[in-house]
């Protein structure tokens, strides 16, 4: 077997050894009690990491699924929905909105900016938005929202939150039991995927539901689609021997497993270590020369989006990486070219970091000079050291 390779981009991220070993584990029955034991304990650990009292749904499909489950048990066609955008995945909500039938109107940012808290506040003044869509981490910029300042702006008006956390759940916490500020206020929706700070293959889609937003579900006497109706999925979640459509049952496998190790890692522990990954990567990037297109106040724990020191040219420098076992991946609309986004988040060790930046350091010297990697490694280590702790 050839070595692994270490695969640094913002999803997939790196599967560790014992969810491979469960992925390939004998597949059961979709009726099969023990199958349904292992899924209920999967999805209870779901329920608390989001810390929420309604439900949780995982079922076969991606992050995109998620999205559109999100919006059609909440909003009904011809409602008004604000999206706020940080980039491409936040611009996404703009498609699946139109197919839907929902109006949307959206706050766009800058590339590696966000959009004004004022502003958002302004636009819901405006009134008659059903409910606002963030996304918790946007995948194209790297730039992170916040939450504290974000859920009470959009509460206080009367609207949904619902947060796109498919580059945050298991990096960042996303805890729908959170009151900022006031009882009322708390984050509606969390829509996620399994290949992202989880650390399970891509093919699972994730979304939990608090209480508000399944009462949004039940005055509705039907929502556009069959697969995504979470009214056809909820006596399933709660009973999953039970068949609506026949689940993944070893990627349910990989999830249980990867949630178990979400679980003993302590969901704090975790989120701080990747707190800490986020910024010992960056600081140790920047002795290279290299800049870091969000501002460090809101560059996300889970990915950065990396922009080249001159004289780099894109192609070449990461099909180096490549040949070498490193992958990243490009940036992306308008910063394409200009920079690369490295992934950060789920099952990653430091020593894979520390490859990765003896792997980045000897390029740079290949195709532009001399950088010192020894001082890079030593930066990622105390930076990691000093914001590692819990
Ligand atoms: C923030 C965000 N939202 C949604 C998606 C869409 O997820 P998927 O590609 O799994 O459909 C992605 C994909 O990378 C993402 O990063």
């Amino acid at each position: 077997m050839p070595n692994k390779e270490m695969l640094l981009i913002p999803g997939p991220t790196p599967v560790v050894d014992e969810i491979y070993e469960a992925l390939s584990r004998e597949t059961m029955s979709h009726t099969d009690m023990r199958f349904a034991g292992l899924f209920s304990e999967a999805l209870s650990l779901t329920k608390k990491m989001f810390n929420t009292d309604g439900e949780v749904f995982v079922i076969a499909g991606s992050g995109t699924l998620s999205m559109e489950m999100a919006l059609i048990n909440t909003v009904a066609p011809g409602e008004k929905i604000l999206i706020v955008s940080h980039g491409y995945f936040g611009d996404r909500f703009i498609g699946v909105a139109n197919s839907l039938g929902i109006e949307a109107e959206a706050l766009v940012s800058e590339w590696g900016r966000q959009v004004s808290p004022q502003a958002i506040d302004e636009k819901l003044q405006e009134g008659g938005f059903k409910a606002v869509t963030i996304t918790h981490v946007d995948t194209s910029t790297g730039v992170m929202s916040n939450l504290e300042e974000l859920v009470p702006i959009v509460k206080k008006h009367g609207a949904l939150f619902i947060l796109d956390g498919v580059c945050a759940s298991a990096g960042l916490e996303e805890d729908m039991g959170k009151e900022y500020g006031n009882p009322d206020y708390k984050i509606d929706v969390v829509l996620s995927a399994s290949q992202k700070a989880i650390g399970v293959p891509p093919g699972l889609a994730i979304v939990a539901f608090g209480l508000k937003a399944l009462a949004e579900r039940k005055k509705f006497s039907k929502v556009g689609s069959y697969y995504a109706d979470i009214n056809n999925w909820i006596h399933i979640m709660n009973e999953p021997q039970r068949y609506f459509a026949t689940h993944p049952i070893n990627m349910i496998y990989a999830y249980h497993q990867a949630m178990k190790i979400i679980e003993a890692e302590g969901f704090r522990e975790r989120y701080t270590r990747h707190t800490a990954l986020g910024k010992a990567i960056r600081s140790a990037l920047r002795s290279y020369g290299m800049s870091i297109l969000a501002k460090e106040e809101v560059a996300a724990p889970t990915l950065s989006c990396i922009l080249y020191p001159s004289g780099l040219e894109d192609s070449k420098f990461r099909a180096a990486l490549a040949d070498k076992g490193l992958i990243v991946a490009g940036a992306l609309g308008p910063l394409a070219g200009k920079g690369f986004r490295l992934g950060h988040m789920g099952n990653t060790s430091n020593h894979t970091f520390i490859q990765a930046l003896r792997v980045i350091g000897e390029t740079l010297e290949e195709q532009t000079g001399k950088v010192d990697i020894n001082k890079a490694i030593e930066i990622f280590k105390s930076v990691f050291e000093e914001y590692n702790r819990t």
